[in-house]
């Protein structure tokens, strides 16, 4: 922690701040201290214990370091506000957090596109350069796209207003798109159509990756998902 993180921890521990005088509510500094009282709090709370971002926490839960690329402000909020409320079976606990500690969590994570690795994503390293279909499976699960289509593209996953109420498995990919059409898919995304055109639009969408992702991790990963078999996915029933 350096000397700013720990006077913005001194904030939020004791209360007092170096802005007092300004107007209840009003928020110290803007949107870049928002999201610096964010990453405080995300230590605070203990939200590295399970998560990690650019290398540094858990394990056990999915890693943040992209999280503001896949998942939009709305939804974060949403999904801290209560995470049982959009999928009831999560492990993640209901912190109960204070509106102001959330609004702070979502700024700070919602800055999070992949730069806290720098230059090492840890797809890149030489042991998954030699392998494309290992690389693919390390993009899946640390750029995010377990945190959607679930461990293994075996689906489960909410999504509102959509027909069915998931987001789709990837597991019959393999025979419904060529490679071609998967790169596209993959590199440019899609909105979900709402099933109900009156109710509020559904707020996860398949990301387009091409903002994020080169050529050849957009291949890697296409290959990882032509390879997911149906049965196969069937025997790994692992959840988060
Ligand atoms: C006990 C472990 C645990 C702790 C502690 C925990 N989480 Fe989670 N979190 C999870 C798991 C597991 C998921 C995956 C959700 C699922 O699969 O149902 C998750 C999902 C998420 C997601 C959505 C991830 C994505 O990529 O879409 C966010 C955001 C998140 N957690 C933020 C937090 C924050 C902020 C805290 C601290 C206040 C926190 N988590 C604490 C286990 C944890
Ligand atoms: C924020 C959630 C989210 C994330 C993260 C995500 N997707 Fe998607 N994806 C979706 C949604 C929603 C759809 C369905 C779009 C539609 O309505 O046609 C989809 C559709 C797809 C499809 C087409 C499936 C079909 O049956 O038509 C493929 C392939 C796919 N995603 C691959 C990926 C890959 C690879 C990644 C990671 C690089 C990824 N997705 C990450 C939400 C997500």
């Amino acid at each position: 922690m350096n000397m700013r993180q720990l006077s913005l921890l001194a904030m939020a521990v004791f209360g007092f701040s170096a802005c007092s005088q300004q107007a209840p509510g009003s928020i110290a500094g803007g949107p870049a201290e928002l999201a610096n009282m964010g990453e405080v709090y995300f230590k605070g709370y203990g939200c590295v214990k399970c998560h990690a971002i650019g290398g540094e926490g858990g394990t056990y839960a999915p890693d943040l370091t992209m999280v503001g690329f896949r998942k939009s402000s709305p939804w974060l909020d949403r999904w801290l506000k209560n995470p049982h409320a959009w999928r009831d079976k999560t492990v993640m606990p209901n912190f109960h957090l204070p509106d102001n500690v959330r609004h702070a969590m979502v700024a700070y994570l919602s800055e999070q596109k992949g730069q806290a690795w720098g230059k090492n994503r840890p797809w890149n390293a030489p042991a998954f350069m030699k392998d494309p279909l290992a690389r693919g499976h390390e993009i899946f699960d640390m750029a995010g796209c377990d945190t959607c289509h679930g461990k293994g593209g075996q689906g489960g996953y909410p999504n509102n207003n959509v027909v069915g109420g998931l987001i789709p498995s990837l597991t019959m990919v393999a025979e419904g798109y060529t490679r071609n059409e998967l790169l596209r898919k993959i590199e440019f995304g899609v909105v979900s159509t709402p099933a109900d055109p009156s109710k509020p639009a559904p707020l996860l969408r398949m990301p387009p990756w091409g903002q994020v992702l080169d050529k050849s991790e957009i291949g890697a990963v296409a290959s990882y998902v032509l390879s997911l078999d149906k049965n196969a996915a069937k025997q790994s029933q692992s959840d988060f």
